[in-house]
């Protein structure tokens, strides 16, 4: 095994959300972000859509199917496939972000606009920064474009940005869009990761 790989195999041993997402049966040490990110700003009620784009290995479903409750229902969307979840008001589609047919395939699903879109789509690293982050900078422009046609008129927002060249950009343009928009770095985000969380709540329409 690489020596870089074993020591992230050791640090993720220690890492305290790792453990607590082992203890607590959530699919992935990322839930805690949104839990944190939905404790504080409430964007997700009782008998909500949501979309969850980037959604595999689940750990966000798993957080946004207790967030809406047997009324609501939650779809997951990935180029990965999400192993079963076992929740009743969860779907998951196997599908890329950046596929034509994307808003009718999730429409036909959800039957209705949401409630709220989450999106913590990250690229394949390259391991070049400015490779990277223009590739999920891509993403985040695409899933802006994208709530055009599935967001409600006062439905809100989650998306995960990498700081750099595009993440003004991509702030103005949410700006434009929502009443109310904060970038935010929820504490189980990694200290020395690049990203931040775009909240964004009241979508006005383009
Ligand atoms: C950080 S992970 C998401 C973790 C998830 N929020 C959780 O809590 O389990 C990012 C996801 O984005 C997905 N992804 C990357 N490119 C994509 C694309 N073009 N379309 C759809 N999903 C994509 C990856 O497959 C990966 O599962």
């Amino acid at each position: 095994m690489l020596k870089s790989k074993r020591r992230w195999l050791q640090e993720r041993k220690r890492d305290p959300y790792f453990i607590l997402s082992k203890k607590e049966g959530y699919r992935s040490r990322a839930s805690y972000k949104l839990k944190q990110i939905l404790d504080e700003y409430k964007l997700i009620r009782t008998g909500d859509i949501v979309l969850d784009i980037g959604c595999a290995p689940g750990g966000w479903l798993q957080v946004a199917s207790e967030a809406v409750g047997e009324t609501g229902l939650v779809i997951g969307v990935d180029v990965k496939k999400v192993e079963n979840l076992g929740l009743e008001n969860t779907k998951t589609i196997v599908l890329n972000v950046f596929d034509e047919g994307f808003v009718e395939k999730v429409l036909k699903e959800s039957k209705s606009r949401f409630d709220a879109i989450l999106s913590d789509l990250s690229p394949n690293m390259s391991g070049i920064y400015e490779l990277d982050h223009a590739r999920q900078i891509e993403m985040v422009e695409r899933v802006i474009q994208l709530s055009k046609y599935l967001l409600k008129i006062g439905g809100s927002m989650v998306i995960k940005v990498f700081e750099g060249e595009g993440s003004d950009r991509v702030y103005k343009r949410v700006s434009r869009l929502f009443r109310f928009v904060k970038r935010v770095k929820p504490k189980a985000s990694r200290k020395g990761s690049s990203e931040f969380y775009l909240v964004a709540k009241f979508f006005k329409g383009f």
